[in-house]
């Protein structure tokens, strides 16, 4: 068994379900844009946001049939607690100018929307094209903002998870699935 099969409660979505969807969002998000929204010779600009997204933002890049050029930005909001606080810090900025460009913001979940609301209203500020946001992850019911995302993985329900990039006190992030861990994991 795994490190971690002691740990987990039970899986939500499983390894095999992330890779279909994965196809599945690479499709849609390669015709939607291919269709007329891409000057020829530009590409779209993916926009990662470290660390969650990590997992999601090489597997989809790979998925797309469209010529992409990759940023990487560093927020935080939870720190090593499981709710998040509102308050949005950059780590990591984006390196070069955006301005005129069709940027995708790549997430791995969406739960209050605090930190990607925050981050699209930052985005629109340097003047892009366009920003749309494709979310592995996203818990419905529990936005406390309204965001318009556009392309959406699963919906899940309204537990703390870990995997596919998600952490719980940074770790877990390796796991290939996404799951609930046991609650005596939290208590230690
Ligand atoms: C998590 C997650 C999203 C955000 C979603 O990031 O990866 O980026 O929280 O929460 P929200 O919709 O309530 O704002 P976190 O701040 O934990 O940083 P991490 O990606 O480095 O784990
Ligand atoms: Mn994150
Ligand atoms: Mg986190």
């Amino acid at each position: 068994d795994s490190w971690y099969a002691e740990e987990i409660e039970r899986t939500i979505i499983t390894e095999d379900e992330i890779r279909a969807k994965v196809a599945e969002l690479g499709a849609l998000v390669s015709a939607d844009f291919a269709e007329g929204v891409l000057d020829s010779g530009d590409e779209l600009l993916l926009v990662g946001v470290f660390k969650g997204a990590v997992m999601f933002m090489a597997d989809f890049a790979r998925a797309l049939s469209v010529p992409v050029k990759m940023e990487f930005m560093a927020l935080s909001s939870y720190g090593s607690s499981t709710t998040s606080s509102g308050t949005v810090r950059i780590l990591k900025d984006i390196d070069s100018d955006v301005a005129g460009k069709h940027i995708l913001v790549v997430e791995d979940i969406i739960d209050s929307g605090l930190t990607l609301s925050w981050l699209l209203k930052y985005l629109e500020g340097l003047h892009p094209a366009s920003v749309s946001v494709v979310s592995m992850l996203r818990k419905p019911g529990v936005q406390r903002v309204d965001i318009p995302v556009k392309y959406v993985g699963f919906d899940i329900p309204n537990e703390f998870v870990v995997g596919y990039g998600l952490d719980y006190a940074e770790r877990y992030r390796e796991l290939p699935f996404v799951g609930v861990l046991k609650p005596e994991v939290y208590q230690k």
